[in-house]
């Protein structure tokens, strides 16, 4: 049966901690859903590890739904949720619900991510009202990156952790499923998760949240280079695939492949 917003609700009612894997296409998503992971984010991290930019800030609504299209192809369990990118909601309600509207229709999204609390309290009632299930995002959320300087751990301060927890009580309020808790104090995170009844999902935010999601170049360990602190590598695919190019690079030097086996008669 595929997975909906009441599971969600219902892992945290019956204490059942759960993961989330980001996925930006249907070989990916085929492979997490056959796994059980019951949720797979299409995340605007798309723009960094698929798409090779700096930051999340160049993704388009049209990336986003190109590849929500091609996870939702790939998955049949798993609810699929699409990010919102940078500039597809800021600007006007109205821009946000048709944008959000493209994911769901265009790309079969069954929720989408917004970035932000009090700022985007308006269009979360509004999508929810309209039957677009939404998941919250606070502490460090990418598309605000040059806001604070860099990808920094928030949350430090008395005042931006109370500014946090209020904004996830209002995000609840507001309807949202879930919220995400990206790079945040764990002691934030567990208060945040103990004074709310919708789950949260962290990411660099401790263990006390009822979920954790991490990106998948980097749990399969794809990502070349530096990794954030709170990343656990639970595969090398990367390294598997580098010895397997040079694997076939040197038979088809040598003449090794294509052997008889590999030949149409
Ligand atoms: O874009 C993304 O992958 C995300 C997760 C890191 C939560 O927002």
């Amino acid at each position: 049966m595929p997975v909906t917003v009441r599971d969600i609700r219902a892992f945290k009612e019956r204490s059942e901690r759960f993961a989330m894997v980001t996925a930006y296409d249907a070989a990916a998503a085929r492979l997490l859903d056959e796994a059980g992971i019951p949720i797979l984010l299409v995340g605007d991290s798309l723009g960094m590890v698929v798409l090779g930019h700096p930051t999340t800030l160049p993704v388009t609504v049209d990336d986003m739904v190109h590849h929500t299209a091609a996870v939702r192809r790939g998955a049949t369990e798993a609810m699929v949720v699409a990010d919102m990118p940078f500039m597809s909601y800021q600007a006007s309600l109205q821009e946000g619900i048709r944008n959000a509207g493209r994911l769901v229709k265009e790309g079969g999204a069954n929720a989408v991510k917004l970035e932000g609390g009090a700022r985007v309290l308006e269009l979360t009632s509004r999508l929810v009202d309209a039957g677009i299930p939404v998941m919250g995002h606070l502490g460090l959320t990418p598309q605000s990156v040059n806001q604070f300087g860099g990808f920094r751990v928030q949350g430090r301060s008395e005042e931006a952790a109370h500014r946090i927890l209020a904004d996830a009580k209002d995000l609840e309020a507001a309807g949202a499923f879930s919220v995400v808790l990206e790079s945040v104090p764990a002691e934030l995170a567990r208060k945040v998760t103990g004074s709310l009844e919708v789950p949260t999902i962290g990411i660099g935010a401790g263990p006390h949240c009822d979920g954790q999601v991490l990106v998948y170049h980097d749990v399969f360990g794809i990502t070349q280079g530096h990794v954030p602190r709170f990343v656990k590598r639970y595969a090398d695919v990367g390294d598997t695939i580098k010895q397997a190019a040079r694997a076939f690079a040197r038979e088809v030097a040598e003449g090794i492949y294509p052997g008889p086996e590999h030949t149409y008669g």
